[in-house]
């Protein structure tokens, strides 16, 4: 009886064990779900561990600014988790230009310099905009429209959370100006001049 048991709690335990995490194995293709589990034979505190965080981003770019994510395909550990974050830096008059995350929910804090944030609502449009600085923290609920500024005189840099472990970016001119979507297309569902949508188009590397 005793032997019976312990057998019933070590496959208990060994069951709870299984499911503590699921560190990506990034050698399979991710579903909807994220990444298959690797096993937990190979699984290593380094899975846990992400330094590409460390280092500012690569600003010298168009929007002067830069995105480093530590997403689940960069850090295994967090896949499954809800969670992931990454870094932005701004150079002076860097932007990072109107976005979405489609899959999940973003918190901001500044670690250096002055950021003006914002997003805009789906409901009416409204907008949420806020000059912050170092120490603040801004929340930008999933999948509105939200932009970072630099408005400081140095460079900026933050650190942001998701409530995801692959929130997604798309950024709304490249969306539209950085594809083959024809001009006479994007004319008629932006109502943008069509001299503006070529000038984005020869800038951004889009075609049609
Ligand atoms: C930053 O990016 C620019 C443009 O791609 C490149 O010329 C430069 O070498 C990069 N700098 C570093 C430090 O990687």
């Amino acid at each position: 009886m005793f032997l019976h048991t312990l057998f019933i709690l070590s496959l208990l335990l060994g069951s709870s064990h299984a499911l503590d995490f699921c560190v990506a194995d990034l050698s399979l293709p991710p579903g909807p779900a994220g990444y298959p589990c690797k096993k937990s034979a190979s699984v290593t505190v380094n899975d846990f561990v992400f330094s590409g965080l460390a280092a500012a981003g690569n600003t010298t770019n168009i929007i002067k600014a830069a995105v480093t994510p530590g997403f689940d395909a960069q850090f295994p550990g967090v896949n499954g988790l809800g969670l992931s974050m990454a870094r932005l830096d701004m150079a002076v008059d860097g932007v990072i230009p109107l976005h979405t995350h489609p899959g999940g929910s973003e918190i901001l804090v500044v670690t250096q310099g002055t950021i003006c944030a914002g997003f805009i609502s789906s409901f009416e449009n409204t907008v949420y905009v806020k000059q912050l600085n170092k120490g603040d923290v801004m929340v930008f609920p999933q999948g509105l429209l939200h932009f970072q500024i630099n408005s400081g005189d140095g460079v900026a840099t933050a650190f942001v959370t998701f409530s995801s472990p692959n929130p997604g970016l798309q950024i709304t001119t490249f969306a539209l100006f950085k594809n083959d979507l024809p001009t006479e297309t994007v004319n008629a569902v932006t109502f943008l001049d069509v001299a503006q949508i070529k000038k984005l188009k020869g800038v951004l590397g889009g075609t049609n």
